[in-house]
């Protein structure tokens, strides 16, 4: 398999994951906060982090395209279910990676549009080297340098994604596949 150094091993977040859902729950304590993971990228985190929460917790999920070939910077909401309104919620969006930061608040935007009291950002990785839009990451899990990364969740073009540790893909790599 072409793949990079392991940057973050399955138990280094293992170990994390318990502590930020710790941490959520300290702060949303008196309020009834409703996760919203986004799709698919944050599909293995969103599991782990909603599985080490301590207490019942509303979950949902959402899907954003982002059309950076032809229209920079545009993105919209794919897709957002419906069974679950956002009318006055505290919604947590939890993603995998914060790069530039332009989902986020793409996203951030949309969910106060749609009625939600308040909206966070939990993210299990962070490239602040890379933002470009000024967003406000409650809860990170690790920061990482400006590599592309696998595994937990993320994927190089669908692969690598039910990888246990998050591993660095060289650019060199990408280039051959
Ligand atoms: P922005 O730039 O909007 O983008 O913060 C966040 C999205 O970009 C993708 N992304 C990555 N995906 N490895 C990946 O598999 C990476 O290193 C990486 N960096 C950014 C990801 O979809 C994320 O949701
Ligand atoms: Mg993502």
């Amino acid at each position: 398999m072409p793949l990079g150094d392991i940057l973050i091993s399955e138990a280094e977040i293992a170990s994390e994951i318990p502590r930020l859902a710790g941490r959520i729950s300290e702060d949303y304590r008196d309020t009834d906060p409703l996760f919203v993971g986004v799709m698919d990228g944050a599909m293995c985190f969103l599991v782990d982090l909603i599985r080490a929460f301590p207490h019942s917790v509303d979950v949902a999920t959402a899907r954003v395209q982002s059309y950076s070939g032809t229209e920079p910077g545009k993105i919209t909401v794919e897709w957002l279910p419906t069974q679950q309104s956002l009318e006055g919620r505290h919604v947590l969006l939890v993603e995998d990676i914060v790069d530039t930061g332009a989902t986020l608040t793409a996203l951030s935007r949309h969910v106060i549009n749609l009625g939600a009291k308040s909206v966070n950002v939990c993210s299990l990785l962070d490239k602040p080297s890379k933002r470009t839009h000024v967003l406000e990451v409650a809860y990170v899990g690790f920061e990482i340098p400006d590599v592309f990364v696998v595994g937990c969740g993320l994927d190089y073009n669908g692969a690598y994604r039910n990888l246990r540790d998050v591993r660095a893909l060289e650019v060199g790599q990408l280039k051959e596949s």
